[in-house]
């Protein structure tokens, strides 16, 4: 194992790893779980798919200066990586699971309509609003692949998820840093909120539940697309614990100027925790009906 330091909050892996640093020999096929299976499965399709949203954001960013270019083209290999990476797992967790034709699954069933386009304007509405949204899904994936590492008892699969996590806290501070850049007028404190809740929103969309459909389900069954949101929230949300999810609420907090050490936010954590729990409750228990 390389790129990657041991420190008191445990290992601290660096920017630039590959898939050969990966210990793919620790691997405990005895320490899979078919819940954590299912939805790294579905994540590893996700990830992959990063290509196109990189194409997107070089059209809206196109004018920017080398640097934000070069970064934005960093991040998407990083992404494509982190699908294979997680792709790799899958295959040897599940000898009956193959990464590229699931990709392919989920590719010919799932491409949004501005990945399409040619439109030059982000759907977000400015590049500010775009960057905003970038960094409420990076602390999604920061505090889930925090949440996959703490949960998951095989260490290859603790250990790259431990790689992904440390990846996406660099990736939020990255489009931080971007959105600080931009110069457009700042937009107004409820336009902000507007475009995180707008994209927390849509983390219900097609997106996560046609992946999971295409990693978990065989083409010969129908898609079915409620009961794949069910399946996959109840796979998703039984990993997080309350201390992920308190960081993913400062996380989005900072991102759209709020206090993220405030009362409002930490309110606001304890909220979204319950209202997690619960859905993670109705959606194990509709996915079992
Ligand atoms: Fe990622
Ligand atoms: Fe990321």
């Amino acid at each position: 194992m390389t790129g990657a330091e041991t420190g008191m909050a445990g290992t601290v892996y660096k920017q630039g790893w590959t898939l050969d640093d990966v210990a793919w020999g620790a691997f405990d096929s005895a320490r899979v779980t078919p819940e954590l299976l299912a939805a790294v499965k579905a994540a590893a399709l996700v990830e992959y798919n990063a290509a196109d949203y990189a194409d997107y954001l070089h059209r809206i960013f196109r004018n920017s200066d080398p640097q934000t270019l070069a970064d934005i083209a960093a991040w998407g290999r990083e992404e494509v990586q982190h699908g294979r990476a997680l792709g790799r797992w899958c295959e040897l967790a599940d000898p009956g699971f193959n990464f590229e034709s699931s990709v392919a699954r989920f590719r010919a069933g799932y491409r949004p309509q501005h990945f399409m386009s040619e439109e030059q304007i982000s759907v977000r509405g400015s590049r500010r609003g775009e960057m905003i949204a970038r960094c409420v899904v990076e602390s999604g994936t920061s505090s889930y692949y925090s949440a996959i590492r703490d949960a998951a008892a095989e260490p290859v699969l603790k250990e790259v998820a431990g790689r992904i996590a440390a990846d996406e806290y660099r990736h939020y501070k990255l489009f931080l840093d971007i959105l600080h850049r931009q110069n457009e007028p700042e937009l107004p404190f409820w336009r902000r909120l507007l475009v995180a809740v707008t994209r927390v929103k849509e983390s219900d969309d097609d997106e996560l539940a046609y992946a999971y459909y295409a990693a978990n389900m065989p083409p010969s069954a129908p898609y079915d697309r409620v009961t794949c949101v069910r399946l996959s929230a109840a796979r998703a949300l039984s990993i997080y614990r309350p201390v992920h999810i308190k960081k993913l609420v400062q996380m989005i907090a900072k991102a759209i100027g709020a206090n993220p050490q405030g009362r409002i936010t930490r309110m606001a954590g304890t909220l979204v925790w319950r209202m997690l729990r619960m859905r993670a409750g109705i959606s194990a228990h509709m996915a079992k009906a």
